[in-house]
């Protein structure tokens, strides 16, 4: 069955991840050093910088009304206080196309990679980013604030503390704990890449490297707060009208007996705290790959026999039906589900996936979740950061060789639930 009228459906990609060739950022360091950690660097990615009308008309043609992307930091400010206006034409050309199209642009401004000459500065450990981030911010919505309506300041904010909790994990199963001051032999391997690293970003210590994706502390956690704080309020002071949120990582937590209060810590990590900045948004942008079974010692790994995505995550379209649930018992504004998916290489899961999922979020509102959008991650298979390109996400296959766009039949599924017009 169709979403009502002015429900927003669609799918969403992130600039580096699908434009190629984002050369003045982070990740493009990253992924070209010698001892780099990613598996294979974006090159070309999908070359959606000049493709991008074909894609958004493969949304159209398949009834779809939203397409949720982001638009790269590193391309519009390329040094410290240089801005191009090239580059904002571009942008315009995107969103004016989506607008031809009777798409609703659902735009990110920043979508994990960064400047270059940001983490030269201190990156995402740097008071002065806030200003730096609230200056982009600014200058793009008063070039290009007229052409959308919804913005999502940054992508998944709560991304940092995901990644440290990670890493004490596989710490404490090591049997390792780290405590302040302490110190760590690395292997050599490893030490030359950081010492690489460090001199390809120009700062003298690999510890003062920080971009957006890596581990947070409580501090870091708080700064990238104060930064969406900083740039919502440069954004609704050039225009009051755009509506602005962040986008949130979240996982359903099934519980197990015992499980109780290390579940609802982790959930305040992952969500509550950041409640009272975030509850002045206009809306929150959720997303949802799968679930997390706790019990009393904590995480669990994937039950026995389970069916596994290529990123090794349970297979739960489920997940995000609970999600939403218990978003919305304490967030009273609109929720817009920006990313849900899975990565795999038969399209048939991919199907079922999206009808499961779909099925969820329909129950939620008609329940009275005031749910207003949902788009699919992603609308291309795409470089999956240090996975590289062999996780495919889309509901478009890309031949990287050719950069022949293959839709798969999970588009025309998404494309069933297509919001009615009249
Ligand atoms: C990120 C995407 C990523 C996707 C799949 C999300 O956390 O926003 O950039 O590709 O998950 O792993």
């Amino acid at each position: 069955m169709r979403f009502s009228k002015g429900f927003l459906l669609g799918a969403a990609t992130a600039a580096h991840q699908v434009e190629g060739n984002n050369t003045n950022s982070d990740f493009w360091v990253m992924e070209n050093l010698t001892h780099s950690h990613f598996a294979e660097p974006s090159g070309d990615a999908c070359d959606h910088y000049h493709r991008f009308r074909e894609d958004i008309d493969y949304l159209k043609n398949a009834g779809l009304n939203a397409y949720r992307f982001s638009i790269e930091w590193a391309r519009i400010e390329p040094e410290m206080g240089v801005f191009n206006e090239t580059e904002i034409a571009h942008y315009a050309e995107v969103l004016d196309y989506c607008i031809a199209c009777g798409i609703e642009p659902v735009v990110t401004l920043h979508h994990f990679s960064s400047p270059k000459w940001l983490i030269r500065e201190g990156g995402w450990a740097c008071e002065k980013t806030v200003e730096y981030f609230s200056r982009y911010c600014q200058y793009v919505v008063e070039r290009l604030g007229d052409k959308m309506h919804y913005i999502c300041t940054m992508n998944e904010v709560n991304m940092g503390l995901q990644l440290a909790s990670i890493m004490e994990r596989i710490l404490k199963n090591m049997g390792i704990s780290l405590q302040v001051g302490m110190k760590m032999e690395l292997p050599k391997e490893q030490l030359a890449g950081l010492l690489e690293q460090a001199a390809a970003f120009g700062v003298a210590d690999p510890r003062d490297i920080h971009p957006f994706m890596s581990q947070a502390t409580k501090e870091t956690d708080k700064l990238i707060m104060r930064a969406h704080a900083a740039a919502r309020a440069a954004i609704k002071a050039v225009n009051p009208k755009l509506k602005v949120g962040v986008t949130l990582s979240l996982h359903h937590f099934d519980v197990l007996p015992g499980g109780e209060a290390y579940a609802a810590q982790e959930w305040d990590k992952e969500f509550m705290h950041y409640l009272p900045v975030i509850g002045q948004d206009d809306f929150i942008g959720i997303q949802n790959y799968t679930r997390e079974i706790i019990g009393p010692d904590g995480s669990l790994p994937v039950p026995e026999g389970a069916e596994t995505t290529q990123m090794g995550y349970e297979y739960y379209p489920e997940a995000l039906e609970q999600v939403v649930r218990k978003v919305a018992e304490s967030y009273k504004g609109k929720l817009f589900i920006t990313e849900n998916g899975l990565s795999t290489s038969d399209d048939t899961r991919r199907v079922e996936f999206i009808h499961r999922a779909i099925t969820g979020v329909k129950s939620c509102m008609a329940d009275g979740i005031p749910v207003v959008g949902y788009t699919y991650w992603s609308l291309l298979d795409n470089f999956e950061w240090q996975a590289g390109y062999a996780k495919t996400f889309g509901l478009i296959a890309v031949d990287r060789s050719t950069q022949i766009r293959k839709p798969k039949p999970s588009l025309l599924a998404l494309g069933s639930y297509a919001p009615v017009t009249a």
